[in-house]
C-alpha cells in the first residue's frame, strides 16, 4: 500500500514519517515511535488505555489513523512527565493513593485524568467517575483512581488560594507603602 508523508508534533518533538494509510495512531506510536506507555486493550474504542492527548484533547488512538494526525501535537504519556525526569502531580496521585495495580491501564487514565483536569478543574467525586468512565481498569476497583483525581483538586485548589492569599498581601504591602509614601511627601510639602 501506498505509503504518506506525516509531519506532526510528538512530545515536543516535530516528527517526518512516511506511513500508510491504514496504520493507526496507537501502533504509530508504539512501533514507529517506540512510544510503548501507550498500551493496546481492545483495539476497538472501549477499554481507553490508548488514550493520548491530540492538540490537548483526550482521544483513543486505537480509532485514528496516524495520517489523520497532520500538523497536529500529540502527547503521550511519556511526553506528560517534564524533561527533568520527575512525576506530574497526577502521575504522584496516583502512586500515593495506588491508583494501580497491574499498571496496564494507568497510562490511559493519567493521560484522560490529566485532559479532564485541565478542562475542569473543580470536579466532583461523581463528576471525576463521570469523566473517567471511558477507561477501564480490572484491577483497583476505581477507588484508588478516584482518590488520586481528587487528592490532584484538593492540591490545586490549595496552592491557588495560596497564591491568591500572597498576591493580596502583596496588594495590599503596596498600598501601605504607597500611604506612607504619600504621607511623607505631605509631611515634607507642609514643613517647606
Ligand atoms: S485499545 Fe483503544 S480503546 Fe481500548
Ligand atoms: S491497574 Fe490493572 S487494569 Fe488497571
Amino acid at each position: 500500500m501506498a505509503e504518506h508523508r506525516l509531519e506532526a508534533t510528538v512530545n515536543g518533538r516535530e516528527v517526518t514519517a512516511m506511513v500508510e494509510p491504514r496504520l493507526t495512531l496507537a501502533d504509530f506510536l508504539r512501533e514507529k515511535l517506540r512510544l510503548t506507555g501507550t498500551h493496546l486493550g481492545c483495539e476497538h474504542g472501549v477499554c481507553g488505555a490508548c488514550t493520548v492527548l491530540v492538540d490537548g484533547a483526550a482521544i483513543r488512538s486505537c480509532l485514528a489513523f496516524a495520517i489523520q494526525m497532520q500538523g497536529c501535537s500529540i502527547t503521550t504519556v511519556e511526553g506528560l512527565t517534564p524533561d527533568s525526569g520527575e512525576l506530574t502531580d497526577v502521575q504522584a496521585a496516583f502512586r500515593a493513593e495506588h491508583g494501580l495495580q497491574c499498571g496496564f491501564c494507568t497510562p490511559g487514565f493519567v493521560v484522560s485524568a490529566t485532559a479532564l483536569l485541565a478542562e475542569r478543574p473543580d470536579l466532583t467525586a461523581a463528576e471525576v467517575r463521570e469523566g473517567l468512565s471511558g477507561n477501564l481498569c480490572r484491577c483497583t476497583g476505581y477507588q484508588g483512581i478516584v482518590r488520586a483525581v481528587q487528592s490532584v483538586i484538593r492540591s490545586r485548589q490549595a496552592a491557588s488560594s495560596g497564591q491568591q492569599a500572597e498576591a493580596g498581601a502583596a496588594q495590599a504591602a503596596g498600598t501601605t507603602q504607597e500611604a506612607e509614601a504619600g504621607a511623607a511627601r505631605a509631611a515634607g510639602v507642609a514643613g517647606s
